[in-house]
């Protein structure tokens, strides 16, 4: 069987990407599941690849803002203030998408999402490769987001062409994702920027989305489907759901910062932040649940973090892991 090398030679990955290869990479957020954005057959191979519902668009990464004339047929001024203020950055814009972006990468849709990652790596393999770079988060769909190589050698192992390895995230959840909306912009998915933060710098209220469902609704963002970012173990948010204990069936614990008073000796715990730190806990995040995983435990229970800044994000990552799940 063919297994995906792991690598570090940026070279060769920005080599392979513009010859329509598929190389995970790492981003600031998590890792992505990168293919040359204009290549049709790269981008239906990822969709392949991850399983991934065609009604679900992808990022396009970009190292720099002059890209983004080639890519769009316009750029308001509410998005010209927050690619300045964000990227590089865990934020992504959605524009008006010229015909140079297949319609594939955006779903049918007529905008595409567009971000410059804020990683090292992730910025020299896009100025080597010198294209667009559409890249979902490089895990199989409605799974938990890698945050390392090894992430993504347990979810796509043999289905892509290389891994490019630069150690853990530091963000550790998906960028956030907004569409500008006159002189502010709706929320279509909170992640690595705070509503907070695009609120200081708009001085305007963000616009919350509705979620959405059903999930293809033209104009509104598939990635905010209700089941999505889950574990193996079923998520609970409330101990008082746990059905009656047995030895069978192990239950593992997620909580911010304080051992949860329900956890029984011997069950598994992740703290996220000794310090309660927001920043810290999201960092941690995915890979706490997938320790949790590798327990064997049938049920995790997790707290909700503050709503606030990053723990609005990772409320949502929690919400969605512990909806039924409908694909
Ligand atoms: O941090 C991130 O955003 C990571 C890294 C790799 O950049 N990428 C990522 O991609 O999380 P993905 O495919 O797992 O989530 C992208 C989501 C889609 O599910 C969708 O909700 C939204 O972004 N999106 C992308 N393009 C869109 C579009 N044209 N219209 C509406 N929503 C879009
Ligand atoms: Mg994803």
């Amino acid at each position: 069987m063919f297994r995906t090398p792991v690598i570090s030679d940026i070279r060769l990955a920005a080599q392979s990407l513009r010859e329509g290869r598929l190389v995970a990479f790492p981003t600031e957020t998590v890792y992505g599941l990168g293919a040359h954005a204009e290549n049709e057959f790269a981008v239906a191979r990822v969709f392949e690849a991850k399983e991934r519902p065609h009604f679900d668009p992808l990022i396009v990464h970009i190292p720099s803002l002059g890209y983004l004339d080639y890519l769009v047929t316009e750029v308001s001024p509410v998005a010209l203030r927050l690619a300045e203020a964000f990227w590089p950055g865990p934020l992504t814009i959605l524009f008006p998408k010229r015909e140079a972006v297949p319609d594939l990468v955006t779903s049918g849709l007529p905008s595409v999402g567009i971000r410059i990652p804020d990683h090292p790596v992730a910025l020299a393999l896009l100025n080597e490769a010198g294209v667009a770079i559409a890249a979902p988060s490089a895990n199989r769909f409605g799974c938990l987001s890698p945050t390392t190589a090894e992430h993504v050698v347990e979810q796509l192992d043999g289905r892509i062409d290389w891994i490019l390895d630069g150690g853990p995230c530091r963000v550790g959840v998906e960028s956030t994702v907004v569409r500008p909306l006159g002189d502010t912009v709706e929320l279509l998915r909170p992640g690595g920027v705070s509503v907070e933060q695009l609120e200081a710098v708009l001085g305007q209220r963000v616009v919350i989305a509705e979620r959405v469902t059903p999930p293809n609704q033209p104009g509104l963002s598939p990635g905010t489907l209700d089941s999505h970012y889950a574990p193996k173990a079923q998520l609970l948010l409330d101990a008082m759901r746990l059905p009656p204990r047995n030895a069978e069936q192990g239950v593992g614990w997620l909580a911010l910062r304080d051992r949860p008073a329900a956890a029984q000796p011997g069950d598994p715990v992740e703290l996220l932040s000794a310090t309660g730190q927001l920043a810290e806990a999201a960092a941690g995040f995915f890979a706490a649940l997938r320790r949790l995983d590798a327990a064997g435990v049938r049920w995790i229970v997790a707290e909700l973090f503050p709503e606030e800044g990053l723990g609005r994000a990772l409320n949502d990552r929690l919400r969605r892991g512990s909806a039924p799940r409908h694909l």
